[in-house]
């Protein structure tokens, strides 16, 4: 499984960081939604689902996380630092975990909030590739 993890641009001042991520540069598709994660408790983990069709981009705004990936066929665990985003395919199981106290997430998504595009159960996952087979 190839990981594509990059930093977005910022224009640095004495004034302060300015991000921007667009579409087609930054975001490998067109964006219907942006959420936000934050206030995240080091001691929980979220996630544990994979999207069927949905595509997302997680940047991690401030603070740090680890982030599991996992196809199928392999699982990588990567850590993610302030300034860095990750590309999460569809059918990608995937698990976040060990936030730090100032971690902010933001997620670029595809598509708009659909819980029918939820796999939510990883023996379901594991089944719903074999059909795609
Ligand atoms: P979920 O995607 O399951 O978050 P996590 O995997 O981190 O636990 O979302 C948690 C809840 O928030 C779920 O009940 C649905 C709701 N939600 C929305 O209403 N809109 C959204 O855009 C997202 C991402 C979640």
């Amino acid at each position: 499984m190839q990981i594509i993890k990059r930093k977005l641009r910022s224009q640095i001042d004495e004034r302060g960081e300015l991000t921007f991520a667009e579409e087609n540069i930054d975001i490998p598709f067109v964006t219907k939604r942006v959420y936000f994660l934050r206030n995240l408790k080091s001691d929980f983990e979220r996630g544990f689902h994979a999207h069927k069709v949905l595509k997302q981009v997680i940047y991690c705004v401030s603070g740090s996380f680890m982030l599991l990936l996992d196809d199928g066929k392999e699982s990588k665990t990567i850590e993610l630092l302030a300034g860095e985003t990750v590309f999460i395919d569809s059918v990608v199981w995937h698990v976040m975990s060990h936030f730090s106290k100032d971690c902010v997430i933001a997620v670029f998504a595809s598509d708009f909030y659909k819980e029918s595009d939820y796999i939510r159960d990883y023996t379901e996952y594991k089944n719903h590739l074999t059909k795609g087979l």
